[in-house]
């Protein structure tokens, strides 16, 4: 499948399992975006909308492709109506736009957005905020996590945690027999919004926390909690009952697998491993993986419940929990037929997405 940008830009994308990908140059910004709906089947594609520096455009739209597939992953194992899609924004350098050439830019996406007549539905992600998402709004109606000043849902990193808070339930009974948390310890890599409240959660439930960040003010968190810190460059290898990636993805490669001194890995971080065969890895060693597409869905499930479906907020909780579900039948699947939760994770969603159920039968 060849790409054609406005305004002479043109990218070859190998495999054409997305439904529909437009780039096109922003008239009023000049930056390259990208829109990747991967597919519909469930309903408006649902993803966020990445700004960040690309050394290419072609990387960006690489990196459309994959997250949107994710996003269709997340949607369906979540229960949701929304099929995946994902808006990329190549930045040609680390600088990131402030002031009116912002609001071009995100003019620019907003149209973007507006143009695909509602296929795919926009939130924050890496590089946007949901003040953004108001900006955007602007332009297009196709847009969620607003502040709840403008009639948002705003800020959805605490959902996201409470989705995760689930998901380390069902992975507890799954490598311990039981759901209890409290004197577990728990390795949070990365204090930001997510990991903050995954911590607090954590805590409150009475576990034991070894945390980190490259921050160093997340050392007041850590104070707080009681917990105990390691260094960034320490904390993969930290002896603990479940590491939890709240940062960045990528962490789970074939050089940190083998550091690590866990019973398994949970935790809100997108794209954990850096390539499918990692799975494998992990599973060789017996620590159990939770697919990230699984346990990161809180944050979706929450603001397009809020501002798509108008659940109430009792609803909202059984799906969010309903997270702690999701893992047990990932894990079951796994254990019974002798593969990865990443591959049972998978499977499921292509069940759900083509079907339209996630249990069996
Ligand atoms: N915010 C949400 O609702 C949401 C939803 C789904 C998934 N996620 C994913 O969860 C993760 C965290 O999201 P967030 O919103 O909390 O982001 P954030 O930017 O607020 O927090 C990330 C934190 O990780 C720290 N960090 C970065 N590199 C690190 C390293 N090498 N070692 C230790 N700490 C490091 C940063 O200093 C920061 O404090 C991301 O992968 C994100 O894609 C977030």
């Amino acid at each position: 499948m060849t790409v054609a940008f406005q305004h002479a830009l043109s990218v070859t994308i190998p495999n054409p399992s997305h439904e529909l990908v437009q780039v096109v140059r922003g008239p009023r910004s000049g930056f390259a975006i990208c829109v990747a709906i991967h597919s519909t089947a469930l309903g408006p594609a649902a993803g966020g909308c990445r700004i960040a520096h690309y050394t290419d455009p072609s990387a960006a739209i690489a990196d459309a492709l994959r997250l949107s597939a994710a996003m269709t992953e997340k949607n369906a194992l979540a229960g949701l109506e929304h099929g995946g899609g994902k808006a990329v924004v190549a930045l040609p350098t680390a600088a990131r736009p402030t002031g009116a050439e912002r609001g071009e830019l995100l003019h620019d996406i907003g149209d973007a957005i507006e143009s695909l007549g509602g296929r795919y539905i926009a939130g924050p992600d890496v590089g946007s905020s949901p003040v953004d998402m108001s900006v955007l709004g602007e332009r297009t109606s196709y847009v969620c996590c607003r502040p709840v000043e403008d009639g948002g849902s705003g800020d959805s990193s605490l959902h996201t945690a409470r989705g995760t808070l689930a998901a380390l339930h069902a992975v507890a009974e799954e490598i311990f027999g039981t759901p209890e948390l409290a004197g577990r310890t728990f390795g949070v890599i990365g204090l930001g919004a997510v990991g903050t409240h995954v911590a607090r959660l954590l805590h409150q439930a009475g576990a034991r926390l070894v945390v980190t960040d490259v921050a160093p003010a997340a050392r007041d968190v850590a104070e707080e909690l009681g917990a105990s810190w390691s260094e960034p460059g320490d904390a993969l290898a930290a002896e603990v009952d479940i590491l939890v990636p709240a940062a960045l993805g990528g962490l789970l490669t074939p050089e940190t697998v083998p550091q690590l001194r866990c019973a398994a890995v949970a935790g809100p971080a997108n794209n954990q491993l850096d390539q499918p065969a990692t799975a494998k890895l992990l599973a060789e060693r017996g620590i159990l993986w939770a697919p990230d597409v699984a346990v990161s869905a809180g944050g979706v499930i929450h603001a397009t419940g809020v501002e798509l479906r108008r659940e109430s907020e009792d609803r909202l909780s059984e799906r969010i929990d309903g997270i702690a579900g999701t893992l047990r039948q990932i894990f079951d699947a796994a254990r019974t037929r002798q593969i990865t939760p990443a591959e049972a994770a998978a499977e499921l969603a292509w069940q759900r997405t083509h079907t339209g159920r996630l249990s069996e039968g």
